[in-house]
């Protein structure tokens, strides 16, 4: 069964946090009045009804991946090279963020990606039952007020969501720099019960694996990279 939080109140606000930066430059403008159109998933496939197969929109393809919040879009692109025989979705309503993926990917090849620039969730509540091999939330934003807490990304209705479109065995990987926000992601995604934790010591949530991509944040913004954790859970067969 999908979740339909959003459609339950079409009114309710479902990106916080800006979407808009400074004004784009030329380049930046380009991809988006010409990329986008292209690489989007059109509004009639965002149904939030648990209708849209990823083999429909990539028949060819392997694996099926989604990148939520991609920011700047160095990983998702990284993985795209890394893996050319899987598909990739991604969500990220910043659009000085998009216009920066757009612009990095303009020459690959373009039929194993699509984006939504909104809030991933509608991307999510869309997908099919397990649909996805792996769910990518590196460094979400963590909304440090109490009372914005329901704003986190992870959260207990939207990991009912990727418990529903992950393939059993499916990967919920997650990084953050913030411990308290690690704290959080680790206990609700264990209280949800339908995901394993795959550390089995402290080096397996403070190192990265050997393959691990950094991003943008990780490498500048995050102030110390002692402070990164990595995790990593699976959907439960
Ligand atoms: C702290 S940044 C991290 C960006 C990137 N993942 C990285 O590690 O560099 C968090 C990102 O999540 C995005 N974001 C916030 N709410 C979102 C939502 N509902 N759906 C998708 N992305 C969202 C923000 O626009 C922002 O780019």
């Amino acid at each position: 069964m999908a979740c339909k939080r959003s459609l339950d109140n079409p009114l309710k606000k479902r990106v916080f946090g800006r979407k808009l930066g400074r004004p784009l430059n030329k380049s930046r403008a380009d991809v988006i009045n010409s990329l986008l159109p292209a690489l989007s998933l059109s509004a009639d496939l965002l149904k939030e009804d648990g209708s849209l197969a990823p083999s429909s929109l990539f028949p060819q393809h392997k694996e099926c991946w989604m990148e939520i919040g991609f920011g700047s879009g160095e990983h998702l692109s990284a993985l795209m090279r890394r893996h050319p025989e899987n598909a990739y979705l991604g969500a990220e309503p910043f659009i000085n963020g998009m216009a920066a993926f757009l612009k990095d990917i303009k020459d690959d090849p373009h039929e194993r990606i699509r984006v939504l620039m909104d809030d991933a969730m509608m991307l999510g509540n869309s997908l099919s039952d397990d649909s996805l091999d792996g769910i990518y939330i590196l460094n979400p934003d963590p909304w440090h007020k109490k009372r914005h807490h329901k704003r986190r990304i992870v959260n207990r209705d939207n990991l009912e969501c990727f418990a529903r479109i992950l393939k059993p065995g499916g990967q919920l990987i997650m990084s953050t720099d913030v411990p308290y926000l690690a704290d959080w992601m680790i206990t609700e995604a264990t209280i949800h019960g339908g995901f394993e934790w795959a550390a089995k010591s402290r080096e397996d949530w403070s190192t990265p694996p050997k393959d691990w991509i950094p991003t943008v944040y990780e490498t500048k913004g995050a102030k110390g990279a002692d402070k990164m954790v990595y995790l990593f859970f699976e959907k439960k067969a």
